[in-house]
C-alpha cells in the first residue's frame, strides 16, 4: 500500500463471469474505532482480523504519537499496549488525514479529562459537521471551543446525562458511548446509530468491563464505572459489509457465482433485498457467509440511502455502477451527504449515462461501458469505478488508488483470485 510518494495505477481489462471465492475482511469503520477505544484502559489488547488498510496505519501512527505501543502481527490481528499517561495532544497533521480521529474525543476525554485535536480529515463529501459530537460531550459537563481548526475539549470529570439525537450519527454515537462508559452515572442515547460497526464496539466496550444495555437498538443506556476499573480485551473485528457489497457489485455487472467467506447476511438486508430485486441470487454457506450468483443482466430498481438497517450511503457508488448496466432507467436518492456524487463524471466518461438533480441521480443502463483513464476521489467512488471497469470493453485506468488503498485490503489480489483481468502498477 501506497500513502503519499508516488502512487500506482489500477488497470482493468475484463470480459467473462467471475468465480471463485474470496474471504471478506474485517470492516474499517469498526477497527479503527475499536482502537480508539483502547485507550480507555492499560494493559495489552489483541485486535483479530484487522484489515491491511492504510487508515489502520494512520491509526496506529496515531496511537504511537501520544504513547501507545502498536505492533501488527503476521496472523492479521493488531497488538496495543498502553501503560499509564498517554499524551492528550493529537498530532494535528495526522489527525487531519483520518475521519475516524474524531473518536479519540470520547475515550482520551472521559480517561484523561481534556483533547486538543484538529478536526478530522477523510472523504470530502461537502460538509462534516461534529455539532452532535460536542453538543453531547457538553450536555455531559465538557467545555468545549475551536480555535484555528483544533479544538480543545476540558472535562475533569463527565457525567451521565439523557442525549436526544435527532438523526443517528455513527461517529457521535460512538463518540458519547465511549465517553459514557467512565461517566459518573448513567447516560441514554435515544436515536443512536445501530450499525453493525457500532454495535461491534459496544460489543468490545463490554469485553472491556463496561455496562451498555440496547447494544444494536435505537435506544443505548450506559451506566458508568469508575475510572480503572476498564481492562484489556481481546477481540475479532466485524466482517465489513462495504467490501462484501464490492465483490457483490462485481459478480453483477461481470456475472458468475463468488462464494464470500464471512459475508453476514443479517448486517445487509437492506442492500441484498434491493440487489435481488435487480437480479441477483443469494444463497447462504452455512457459519461460513454468503455466495452470490448473476446469470443475466441486472433489472434497473430504485434505490435511496439511509441510516442502518437502510441501504447505507457507502454502498449507493457500488449501485450506481450496477445500474449503469441495468436494463432500464432507475433513480438513487443520496439522504446522508448530499454531495457525495464526486464519481459521477468519472463514470460518465466511462459511457455510464447519468443525469444529476439535486440529491438524485437518474441512471439510464446501457449494455457495455468503455474502458478510459478515470480517476478516483474517495474510497467508495474508487470500489465504483473498479466496478464500472469490469462492465467496460476495453482497458479502463483507475489514478487515485491511495483512496482505494485507505479502505480496501488487497481488492486487486482478491479480484484476481475470483478470475478478475486487473493489475496494478
Ligand atoms: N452529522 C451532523 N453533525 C454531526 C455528525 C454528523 O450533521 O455532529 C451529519 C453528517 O454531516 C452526515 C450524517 O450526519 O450528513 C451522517 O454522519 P455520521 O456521523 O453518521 O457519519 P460519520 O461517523 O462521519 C461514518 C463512516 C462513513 C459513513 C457514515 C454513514 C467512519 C470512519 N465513517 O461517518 O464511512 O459514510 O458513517 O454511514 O466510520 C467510508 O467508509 O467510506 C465512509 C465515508
Amino acid at each position: 500500500m501506497t500513502i503519499g510518494g508516488s502512487e500506482p495505477v489500477i488497470r482493468i481489462d475484463h470480459d467473462g463471469p467471475l468465480e471463485g471465492t474470496v474471504r471478506v475482511p474485517g470492516a474499517k469503520n469498526s477497527v479503527l474505532k475499536l482502537m480508539a477505544a483502547t485507550v480507555l484502559a492499560d494493559g495489552e489488547f489483541t485486535i483479530n482480523n484487522v484489515p491491511g488498510i492504510a487508515d489502520v496505519d494512520i491509526m496506529s501512527h496515531i496511537l504511537r504519537e501520544i504513547g501507545s505501543t502498536v505492533e501488527r502481527a503476521g496472523d492479521g490481528s493488531l497488538l496495543i499496549r498502553h501503560d499509564g499517561d498517554l499524551s492528550t495532544e493529537v498530532p494535528t497533521g495526522l489527525a487531519g488525514r483520518l475521519r475516524a480521529s474524531v473518536n479519540l474525543l470520547g475515550p482520551l476525554v472521559t480517561r484523561f479529562g481534556s483533547i486538543h485535536i484538529a478536526l478530522p480529515g477523510g472523504d470530502d463529501f461537502g460538509l462534516r459537521p461534529i455539532d452532535m459530537h460536542i453538543s453531547g460531550l457538553e450536555a455531559m459537563g465538557a467545555s468545549c471551543h475551536f480555535d484555528d481548526g483544533v479544538l480543545t475539549v476540558h472535562a475533569p470529570r463527565l457525567s451521565g446525562a439523557n442525549i436526544r439525537f435527532s438523526f443517528p450519527s455513527v461517529g457521535a454515537t460512538e463518540n458519547l458511548v465511549t465517553a459514557a462508559v467512565l461517566a459518573d452515572g448513567v447516560t441514554t442515547i435515544d436515536g443512536a446509530a445501530r450499525e453493525p460497526e457500532v454495535a461491534d464496539l459496544c460489543h468490545f466496550l463490554v469485553s472491556m468491563g463496561a455496562q451498555i444495555e440496547g447494544i444494536g437498538e435505537s435506544t443505548l443506556r450506559i451506566t458508568g464505572v469508575p475510572r480503572g476499573s476498564l481492562h484489556s480485551a481481546t477481540h475479532r473485528v466485524v466482517p465489513d459489509r462495504i467490501q462484501a457489497a464490492t465483490y457483490i457489485a462485481s459478480v453483477a455487472v461481470a456475472g458468475g457465482e463468488v462464494d464470500m467467506v464471512d459475508a453476514r447476511r443479517a448486517d445487509m438486508r437492506m442492500f441484498l433485498h434491493r440487489c435481488t430485486e435487480m437480479g441477483l441470487v443469494f444463497t447462504d454457506l452455512d457459519d461460513v457467509g454468503l455466495r452470490v450468483a448473476s446469470s443475466q443482466r441486472l433489472s434497473a430498481v430504485d434505490v435511496q440511502t439511509l441510516p442502518y438497517p437502510g441501504v447505507a450511503t457507502d454502498y449507493k457508488p457500488l449501485v450506481i455502477a450496477m445500474l449503469s448496466v441495468a436494463n432500464g432507467s432507475a433513480v438513487v436518492t443520496e439522504n446522508l451527504y448530499p454531495g457525495r456524487f464526486r464519481y459521477i463524471n468519472e463514470l460518465q466518461a466511462l459511457g455510464a449515462k447519468i443525469t444529476m438533480h439535486e440529491h438524485h441521480a437518474e441512471i439510464t443502463g446501457v449494455e457495455r461501458l468503455s474502458g478510459t483513464e478515470v480517476t478516483a476521489h474517495d474510497i467508495r467512488a474508487g470500489a465504483a469505478l473498479v466496478v464500472a471497469g469490469l462492465a467496460a470493453d476495453g482497458e479502463t485506468t483507475i489514478s487515485g488508488v491511495g483512496h482505494i488503498d485507505r479502505g480496501y485490503d488487497d481488492l486487486v489480489g482478491r479480484l484476481r483470485e475470483i478470475g478478475v483481468g486487473i493489475s496494478r502498477d
